[in-house]
């Protein structure tokens, strides 16, 4: 699988709950189908020495909006294919962190999530990061409360905050911005993910739903991204003339 130059990809797992509803299966079903496909993408982009993966497994709004009972599957998955998943983790080289409010999740899921953070810490292939229970939103206004909190300690001056200052303060301070935003399900929106991050990537949608979404797919994704001609607010070479 080619890179074509990408470092980070973002990508918006949606349409679990359709892929199930086509096939008259309860949404659930669509959530574990999705876990076969976080694997094979996450399989693929390690093989292919892809620096970066983003996955938005859960979102503030999702969190706190949906049914109970979803919420308790999704969580119960979730612990599983951070318990399941080590040895693949392990075996393909991949770092695993996470951003969002994680300390709000189950204690159970957060000391599974912790321990498979701490056996992969020293794996130096790609970072997979987790965003669970995460908010673009969110994310900026912690930066900026805690900002806050270092100009009353006297850590910082105000007038030293600039785009490279709160870049520190986010989640992650190590994640470079996302080149590809990628987004299953045919929506043509962000819903609050990676919001400072994204600011110039490349958007890729496809109809198919995150179940669908294999390694034909994320190649695919990959291809279009390399006929893209980014500019950044500047101009082309050709242009300059
Ligand atoms: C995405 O699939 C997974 C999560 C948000 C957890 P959805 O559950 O949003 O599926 P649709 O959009 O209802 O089809
Ligand atoms: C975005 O999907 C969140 C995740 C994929 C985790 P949603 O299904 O929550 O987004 P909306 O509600 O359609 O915008
Ligand atoms: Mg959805």
């Amino acid at each position: 699988m080619e890179l074509f130059g990408v470092r980070h990809v973002a990508v918006i797992m949606d349409g679990n709950g359709r892929w199930a509803g086509e096939r008259g299966e309860a949404r659930t079903r669509g959530h574990r189908a999705g876990v076969d496909s976080v694997r094979e993408v996450v399989t693929e982009c390690a093989r292919a020495d892809l620096p970066w993966l983003s996955l938005y497994a859960l979102s503030t709004e999702n969190y706190r909006s949906r049914p109970w009972t979803e919420v308790r599957y999704l969580m119960v998955l979730l612990k599983r294919f951070l318990v399941d998943e080590r040895p693949t983790l392990m075996e393909n080289n991949v770092r695993l962190t996470s951003v969002g409010r994680i300390a709000e999740l189950p204690a159970k899921v957060v000391a599974e999530l912790r321990r498979t953070e701490a056996l992969t810490a020293n794996n130096n292939g790609m970072t997979l990061v987790l965003a669970l229970n995460y908010g673009g939103r969110g994310e900026i206004s912690d930066a900026a409360r805690r900002i806050a909190d270092d100009v009353v300690a006297g850590l910082v001056e105000s007038s030293s905050i600039d785009e490279a200052m709160l870049g520190k303060y986010l989640y992650d301070p190590a994640m470079p911005d996302v080149d590809l935003l990628i987004r299953t399900a045919g929506e043509l929106r962000v819903s609050n993910f990676l919001l400072w991050q994204i600011s110039y990537a490349e958007i890729f949608s496809t109809p198919l739903c995150w179940p669908d979404f294999r390694k034909p797919q994320i190649e695919e994704a990959l291809r279009a991204f390399a006929l893209r001609r980014r500019k950044f607010g500047g101009l082309l070479a050709k242009e300059t003339t």
